[in-house]
């Protein structure tokens, strides 16, 4: 499955970091954003991922956050979940960046995590900012902020909203840092996520793609495979045993 070069960079890599995105989670039974179509009733996700779609049908988005909520608390980690943990256990210095905003990888015990484009159970004020803690059972209906009375919104990154402060610029300098680079489960066409991977061949790491369906990167990467990461990755650990 894997060529001399990649076991020869992934043996002497010291610093690796990976980057993943929703197919990543797709083995745990977490649709991806693209190539599904009805995902949810008669809306996409871009349709329903946006400020704007919040301030015109905040039930209808909150809504939409409960479901996939539930989605994902009935979800475990996968088995490429787990392998990144024992990977992260296995080098001298590991990052993982991730567009998901699920939790699997912290579930699944990985400690090195920035998450771009935030986290699913986390709640703030669409008006002061204000974070909020929704708990469980998860709330239906969508509460109030305590503190200025707006509403609630997810605490998410939506199109056309900014990634969560220095979340960018400390994943750019992982990525340009990293010796050993895994892209996996995006289809690398979110920006500036899918920026990452090219700081990383531009500073001469070892680029390394999973994804059973080619991207746009998988000519300019060191390596692609493709299959499915909760396939790959346990064996890719095997190399350092
Ligand atoms: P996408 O849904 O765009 O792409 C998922 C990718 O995973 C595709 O390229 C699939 O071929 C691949 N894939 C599917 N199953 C896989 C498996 N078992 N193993 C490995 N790869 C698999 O998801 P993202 O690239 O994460 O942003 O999308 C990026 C961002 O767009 C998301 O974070 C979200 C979305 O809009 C925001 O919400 C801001």
């Amino acid at each position: 499955m894997f060529s001399k070069e990649l076991k020869s960079a992934l043996r002497s890599a010291k610093n690796i970091v990976c980057l993943t995105g929703a197919g990543f989670s797709a083995e745990s039974g977490i649709p991806t954003f693209r190539g599904e179509k009805g995902l949810w009733k008669n809306y996409s996700p871009e349709e329903l991922a946006t400020p704007q779609a919040f301030l015109q049908n905040p039930e209808l988005v909150w809504e939409w956050y409960t479901f996939r909520k539930k989605l994902i608390l009935g979800a475990e980690p996968n088995a490429g979940h787990f392998a990144l943990t024992e990977l992260e256990n296995s080098v001298e210095k590991f990052h993982l960046i991730t567009q998901n905003v699920d939790n699997l990888h912290q579930r699944a015990g990985t400690q090195n995590v920035t998450e771009l484009h935030g986290n699913i159970f986390k709640c703030r004020c669409f008006r002061c900012g204000k974070d909020f803690e929704e708990g469980l059972p998860l709330q239906e209906e969508i509460p109030s902020c305590t503190f200025c009375g707006d509403l609630i919104r997810p605490g998410v990154v939506w199109f056309g909203e900014s990634l969560p402060f220095n979340a960018f610029s400390d994943s750019a300098i992982f990525a340009r840092s990293a010796d050993f680079f895994i892209l996996a489960g995006t289809s690398a066409v979110v920006y500036p996520a899918a920026e990452l991977p090219i700081y990383a061949l531009n500073e001469g790491a070892f680029v390394l793609e999973i994804n059973p369906e080619r991207t746009r990167l998988s000519t300019l990467v060191s390596e692609s495979i493709l299959e499915k990461s909760g396939t790959v990755l346990p064996e890719l650990i095997k190399i350092l045993k």
